[in-house]
Order: C-alpha cells, then structure tokens, then sequence
C-alpha cells in the first residue's frame, strides 16, 4: 500500500524542538531550578543531596546497593584512590520474574516483602566476620534528611509496591537487614542513582559537574557551587523527569492520561526509555486509523499497552539492510504482521526517529538549562556524565544529543563533553559511603 508523507510531515511539526524552542525550554528549566531552590512550588523539587564533590582520593572496600529498576544489584567495590576503582563482586537479582511466580515491583507486594527481599540478597554478598559500610542508590524522588534517611516522596517508573510511599527507605532496609541477620552491614548514605553517577564521574574527573540517566527513567543531578543557594557546594537532585513547561502533542496527552501517574513526570514521559515505545504505538494506532499504514494486516497487532518497546526501537533504527529487513523481522516475529512493504518499513523507521530525536533534544536543553544556571566558567571543559539504555544502545542518540548542545552552545563558553559512565551508580554508592564515613 502507498502511505501518506502528509502523516509524516505533520508528525513532524507536531514532534519538532528548533533551536529557538531549545533555548526558551532551557530558559524555562532554569527558572524552575531556581523556583525550587527558593522552596517555591514549582515541577523541580531540587532536592539536596547532603554530598560535595569527592577528592578521587577516597579509599577502601564499600558495599554498594543499586536499587532503580526492575533489577537489583549488590556491589562489592574497591576504591583505590587516585581515580581507581575495582568491582570485587557483583550480584543481580529481578525484583519481578513470572516462571518463579513473585513481582515485588507492583501494589500486590508490600514494603517488607520488598526489603526482605533485597536484605537477603546483601546478605549473599556481605559475608563473614568483616563489617561492611553500604552506600544505597535508591532512583526515586526522595526527600534525604540526613545521609541515612530519605523519604519516599512518589514511586515512578513501573513501581507501585504498597506501603513504602511516605516512609523512610533508609529505615525500611535497616529494619529488613536487621530481621534478616544481618548485622555487619551498616547503612552510610542514600543518594539518587544521577547523584551516583555525577560521584563515580567526578572520582575521575574534576571537569564532571552534571550527571543524567537517560533510561528507563530520566533525571539529571548537578554541583551546585553557588553561596546564594548552598553555604558548601552540594549536588543537588533536580528530578528533572517532572519537569512540566513542556507543550507536548496530542500523542503525549495520550500516553499521560493512561498512565499510572497522569500529570506527573511529563518530561519523563517524553524523553526515557520507559514511554518512547509507548509513544511510537500511540501514533502508529493514529496513522492506521487515518489510512497511512499496515492497511488490512493491522489486527491486534499493536492494540495492547506497552507491546512496543525501546528495545524495538534500537532494533528498528539500526537496520542498515537495504530492504529493511531487520524491520520486517521484528514485525513478523513480534506483531505478526506480514506482507509490509518497504514504504510502510520506512515510515515506522521514520516515526521512531522522530520521536527519539526530540527525546535527545529536550534532555539537550534541560541540561543547557543548568549550564546556564552554572554559570559558564571561563575556557573551562565541561562533562556531562551519562548512564542508561537510551544513551548508550539507541542508534543516533549520542548523535542528536550532541548535535543539539552545540546547537544550543553557540558563543557562550568551552565546549560541553558528553561521557558514557556505566554503572556509575553502584560505583557512586561506594563513593558516598565512603565520603559519609570521612
Ligand atoms: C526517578 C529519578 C531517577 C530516574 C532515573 C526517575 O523516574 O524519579 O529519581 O533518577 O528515574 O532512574
């Protein structure tokens, strides 16, 4: 069937971020940072991390909890000082897995299961006489009122287990350890799984003062040296998932309204791993309403929530066959569709990059949002550290988010680096325990 480029290039427009949306969005982001560093309501709470920057010179074994998804982690890492660190152990569990029939992760479960749960597995790792200090990544909106006590302000992603919402975290796992056994472990700090990521960064370079998980989730953290708003510098949270300045297309407004917390991370929403797939279904269902693809082999294909993912995305933007094969693929084995033509082949490829590029640029102007709250120190490099799928395994991301900070860049200082930090977070969890224990 022949589709319509009017879908497209409508689709386009709708989806379009030009150079001069950037910089209001940048402008706009700034002043709800400051907003929130006010105290005043606005959709970025900034939340105080209680941690500076680390020398790179901090030492010693720390246990390390990664808890932000589906999969937890327990780290054993080793900090050698001088910008060096080791992982000695490492131990990944799924909080949902359907054959061994549990899912900690939705309301069915509560908050003791949960810690239970995770308590037991830091259990597997911390063994021995030896008395270990845990550093706890826990990437939810929490509000830290001292190193080891943070309270759950909201669940996001795909959580919603009972009973942990308003509590606080630090306790939850403590009273888990302590029910467990477990009584060589003791909790050093909680921090953001972004603030763990500008740690584990800034350990190896003094030029890193902005860290962004463009994954499941999205959020952003950054240095915060002011003296207006911090007596010492502090990393600061913003949960820029939540940011709410945005216009947004009837596709957003779509996805919002049926998700599980509508008027919430609306940033979020646009840009991580956990919706992009999300969105691209929403727009293929009102391309095929309106005629523009899969004509009759349509079916059930892609009725359900959530069947189309970013993991179909990278697959679908990495096709470099010439008849689009890879494509045709994932359509006939994922959504049964057979018998499409290259034009329909090519128009998904198309809708998917739309969407992922200006995924790219809206997380390029909120960070040139807090460049510009930064300050742009004179001749100065600067780093951005980056963890998560979106970044580091959808085709062209690296690609569009660069283009778009030097876009946004222009005369206004030295160049903006972006830097791939892999598991950053675990390996920020040892750096803040360790600077809690000095
Ligand atoms: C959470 C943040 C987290 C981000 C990345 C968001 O949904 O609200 O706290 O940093 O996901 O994991």
């Amino acid at each position: 069937m022949t589709v319509g480029c009017g879908g497209l290039q409508e689709l386009k427009r709708e989806l379009e971020v030009d150079p001069d949306e950037m910089k209001r969005i940048a402008a706009s982001f700034q002043r709800e940072m400051e907003l929130g560093l006010e105290g005043r309501s606005g959709s970025l709470p900034m939340l105080s991390s209680h941690v500076g920057s680390p020398t790179g010179d901090e030492r010693g074994d720390y246990l390390a909890l990664d808890f932000g998804g589906t999969n937890v982690r327990v780290l054993l890492v080793e900090l050698r000082g001088e910008g060096v660190y080791r992982e000695k152990q490492r131990l990944s569990v799924p909080l949902k897995d359907s054959k061994a029939g549990y899912d900690l992760t939705c309301c069915v479960a509560d908050g003791g299961q949960l810690f239970d749960f995770i308590a037991e597995k830091i259990g597997l790792v911390a063994t021995g006489e030896i008395s270990y200090r845990l550093g706890y990544t826990f990437s939810f909106p929490c509000c830290l009122l001292e190193p080891g006590k943070a309270v759950l302000l909201r669940w996001t992603k795909e959580f919603s287990t009972r009973d942990v919402v308003g509590r606080d975290v630090g306790e939850l796992l403590q009273n888990a350890l302590r029910r467990n056994g477990i009584n060589n472990v003791q909790l050093g700090a909680i921090l953001n799984d972004t603030v763990g990521t500008l740690l584990a960064a800034a350990y190896q370079d003094k030029n890193c003062d902005i860290a962004s998980i463009l994954g499941t989730g999205h959020n952003t953290s950054y240095l915060e040296k002011n003296k207006h708003w911090c007596e010492r510098p502090v990393i600061i949270n913003i949960e820029a998932g939540n940011f709410d300045k945005l216009k947004g297309s009837r596709y957003d407004r779509i996805l919002d309204e049926n998700s599980e917390n509508p008027g919430r991370q609306l940033l979020e929403k646009m840009v991580s791993g956990r919706y992009l797939g999300e969105l691209v279904r929403i727009v293929l269902i009102s391309f095929y309403q309106e005629g523009l693809i899969f004509g009759g082999n349509w079916g059930e294909a892609f009725a359900a929530k959530d069947i189309f993912t970013a993991k179909h995305i990278c697959r679908i933007l990495g096709d470099e066959s010439r008849g689009l094969k890879v494509i045709d693929e994932v359509l006939h084995k994922d959504f049964s569709l057979i018998d499409t033509d290259l034009e329909e082949r090519r128009l998904l490829r198309d809708i998917c990059g739309l969407v992922v590029e200006r995924s790219a640029k809206l997380a390029a102007a909120t960070y040139h949002g807090v460049i510009c709250h930064q300050g742009f120190p004179c001749g100065t490099e600067r780093t951005i550290a980056v963890d998560g799928s979106l970044f580091e395994k959808i085709p062209f991301f690296p690609v569009f988010l660069d283009a778009a900070l030097e876009k946004l860049r222009e005369n206004e200082g030295a160049p903006t680096r972006m830097r791939l930090v892999k598991d950053g977070s675990g390996i920020g969890a040892a750096v803040a325990a360790a600077l809690a224990k000095n």
